[in-house]
Order: C-alpha cells, then structure tokens, then sequence
C-alpha cells in the first residue's frame, strides 16, 4: 500500500492555505495543520480542510495535566481528524489520558500518537538543555514505549530513530518522521533530517514534509517527487 507524505500546511491564515491546496487540483492529500495555522484560525479550519476531503494530522503537541488533557482530546474528538498529537515528556498518565478522551468523545479512529524528541533538538541539546543522561535514541526508545504502554498508537520521530521504534514497538505502530530534506535542501532550524528514501528505508510509516513543498516554485511537482521516493 502506498504510504503517505503529509504535506505540513505552515500557514498564518486560511485564504492563503485554500490557495495552496488549489495548486493540487481534485488531488486528495493528507495534510498536516500545527500551531501556526489552528491557533490564528481556529476549528474552522478542520471543517473547511475535511470538506474538501483532505485527512488531517492535527499536530497540536498537547502537554498538560492528565485531567485538562484528557478534556482537550474528548472535545476535539467531534472534529474526526485523523492524527492528535501530544507530548511524550507528558507522562503515562497524561499519554493515557488522551487516547481516553478521544474515545470518551467517541473517536474510534482518531489515532492518537506522541512526540518522542522533537527533530529540531540534538544530542547535545537534550544532554546541556534537558539534563537527560542518556542517548538520543535512547530517550526516543523511552517514549515509543511508554507510548505504547499507555495505549497510543504511535510516535513522531526523526526518520533515524524509525527502525529502532520499529523493532521495540512493532510494525503497527505508527512512525511519523517529520524532519524531510531533499539533498538539495536547506536544513533550516531541523537537526535530526533525512531524505524521503532513507526514511522509507528506515520504516517510517508517514513523512511530514513542510518548507521543501510549501516554498518551492512548482509544489506539486516535488510532492510527486518525494512520494515516488518515499514509496520506491
Ligand atoms: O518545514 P519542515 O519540513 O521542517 O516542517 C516540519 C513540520 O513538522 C513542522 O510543521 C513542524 O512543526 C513539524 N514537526 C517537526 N518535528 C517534530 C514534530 C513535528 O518538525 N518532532
């Protein structure tokens, strides 16, 4: 089955997102709206995106305390969307709390994953800036499991922790590898970045990809490129 590069809408405003997609025609895409979208926007923007029958990963990196966690999911759980993240560094209870409320709210689908270290952090950033004692990849291992343990139903990584995810936590646990670069791509502020082939490689289940498709000239045509990649 041909897996799914999630297209990181990383727009300030609605008018400019519609336009965007416009650039794909009927194409039906797996769309990815974070922070810079849904907190200037607003629900409003799931309803217009699922209308047009896009899926939507709903990447609202959710850290709280259990109970206003678990609110938080049990509310958005009428929005039907296809990905909710939240943060690993929440805890079991908390992780546990927010596949509850999406159930609680009557979301069966929804899946539920957790950010393990963010792509944007390093070796160096979790041991001087976290006080974290262990590897990198040993702190990602850490919150694949606990994730699992705490009944979610995957983790966002970089695609270089995927394969050990794949082998601590099994083959249907999802393995969401934001972090995408062409070799001809900036970096960025990313860190932890790879190309579509190495993820696919590696056994990521889904890219998210952003910057490399919403700023190039021609967006459909390198989307066309990094699916082929991906799915080679
Ligand atoms: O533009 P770029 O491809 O770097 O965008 C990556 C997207 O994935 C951004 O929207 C960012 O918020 C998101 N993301 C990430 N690393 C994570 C989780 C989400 O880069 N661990």
């Amino acid at each position: 089955m041909k897996k799914d590069v999630i297209i990181a809408l990383d727009f300030p405003t609605l008018e400019t997102t519609i336009e965007f997609l416009e650039k794909f025609g009927d194409e039906k895409l797996f769309v990815k709206v974070g922070m810079e979208l849904y907190l200037q926007n607003g629900p409003v923007v799931l309803e217009k995106i699922k209308k047009l029958g896009h899926k939507i990963f709903l990447d609202l990196k959710l850290h709280d305390i259990p109970n206003t966690v678990y609110e938080a999911t049990k509310g958005l759980a009428k929005f039907d969307v296809d990905i909710l993240t939240v943060h690993g560094a929440g805890g079991y209870e908390m992780l546990k709390a927010a596949k509850d409320g999406m159930l609680a709210g009557g979301s069966e689908d929804t899946k539920v994953i957790a950010i393990t270290q963010l792509t944007s952090t390093s070796e160096k950033m979790i041991k001087e800036e976290q006080l974290i004692n262990v590897s990198l990849n040993e702190s990602v291992i850490n919150y694949a499991k606990l994730a699992k343990k705490a009944n979610l139903d995957g983790v966002v990584s970089s695609a270089w922790e995927a394969q050990l995810i794949l082998e601590n936590c099994g083959k249907d646990f999802l393995k969401v590898t934001p972090g995408i670069r062409l070799e001809t791509d900036e970096i960025g502020d990313q860190k932890r970045v790879a190309t579509p082939e190495i993820a696919a490689e590696k056994g990521s289940t889904h890219i998210v990809v952003g910057r490399s498709i919403t700023k190039a000239k021609n967006p459909r045509a390198i989307y066309d490129l990094i699916q082929e990649q991906f799915n080679k």
